[in-house]
């Protein structure tokens, strides 16, 4: 598929490829110029913090933060301080979801993982030093997420405390934190599709949809507009939890950038574990039907969150 994110069906000319290049870039900028720099004391620390965030990670939740400030009439530079938030939190997640306690991964993003690259030796002492680095790296990336979201523009309808509270609350204990409490603890065990439902809203579905909202907040979109938001990005948040858990199965480590097969492995609750690889792709695209649907409201306005919903559900990494 990464030949063909141009979606470029008659109705929807939308060049998703252009587009994506050109969020990416803005976004990496961005967040170059908000992150202490390598030489920032701890060294150590700064670098564990930028070598995951910059070791090639999709940036689409960045894009869907962007794309939803346009379908409201807003502009990118007052969006990219969210768009950063987010990206910072999503990267902390992975490093964390990577620790040997958790999912025990050793690549991420094409590279070792944040807590491989930071040993300092190969014999426990070392490798528990890298996991040491890792862990604070993440911490370190959650707080400068608030940091930095702190730096945009408040709006009469949206103040700073409505948008710290609403990163803070997709991140917290009974969101993001309590979706991975969920995945580890239905390891190992039969999980009804009820539960993997709750499991995927809260581990990947509110921070997608923090994404989504916080980008029609940047642009002081009405209380319709952040609804439709809303219900767009929890349909694709949705979506997209599902396809990774497709993509475990049916890629390769090389294509994914992050090993393959380890859901099985793990024993993990996942959609195709629990009701199959056709069925899984089936919701998937209902899902994404449903997404679509609720971008009516935005008319012309929402070509990109179109076709970022398009992408995601036929990326193939
Ligand atoms: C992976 O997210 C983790 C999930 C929540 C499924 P992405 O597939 O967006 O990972 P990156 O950012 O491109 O590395
Ligand atoms: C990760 O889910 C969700 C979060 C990090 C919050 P997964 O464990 O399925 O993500 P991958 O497959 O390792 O990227
Ligand atoms: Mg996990
Ligand atoms: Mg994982
Ligand atoms: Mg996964």
């Amino acid at each position: 598929m990464r030949g063909s994110r141009r979606t470029s069906s008659p109705s929807n000319p939308f060049d998703l490829n252009a587009y994506l290049a050109r969020s990416t870039a803005t976004v990496n900028r961005a967040l170059d110029r908000f992150l202490p720099s390598e030489r920032t004391r701890p060294t150590t620390l700064h670098r564990a913090m930028r070598y995951p965030l910059f070791a090639g990670g999709k940036r689409l939740r960045p894009a869907l933060c962007l794309a939803a400030a346009e379908a409201c009439g807003g502009r990118w530079d007052e969006a990219l301080p969210l768009a950063c938030a987010v990206e910072c939190i999503h990267t902390y997640s992975l490093i964390h979801d990577d620790l040997p306690c958790m999912d025990d991964d050793d690549l991420r993003r094409g590279q070792p993982t944040c807590h491989v690259k930071f040993r300092t030796g190969d014999d426990a002492a070392g490798r528990q030093r890298g996991e040491a680095m890792a862990l604070l790296a993440g911490d370190a990336l959650l707080t400068f997420a608030f940091e930095i979201a702190g730096q945009c523009r408040a709006w009469p309808r949206y103040s700073h405390r409505d948008i710290l509270l609403e990163i803070a609350r997709a991140a917290g204990s009974r969101q993001l934190i309590a979706g991975q409490v969920a995945d580890l603890e239905g390891e190992g065990r039969a999980v009804t599709a009820r539960e993997l439902r709750y499991i995927h809203e809260r581990k990947t579905a509110a921070l997608l949809c923090c994404a989504v909202r916080l980008g029609g907040m940047s642009a002081n979109c009405t209380p319709l507009q952040l609804q439709a938001l809303t219900d767009f990005g929890y349909h694709v948040g949705l979506a997209f939890q599902v396809i990774d858990d497709i993509l475990d199965v049916t890629q390769s480590s090389k294509t994914l950038g992050k090993t393959a097969g380890k859901d099985v492995a793990a024993q993990k609750a996942t959609y195709p574990a629990i009701v199959g690889l056709e069925k899984s792709r089936s919701i998937a695209a209902q899902l994404t039907n449903k997404a679509f649907t609720a971008l009516r409201p935005f008319r012309g306005r929402a070509a990109a969150l179109d076709a970022l919903a398009q992408f995601l559900l036929k990326r193939d990494r």
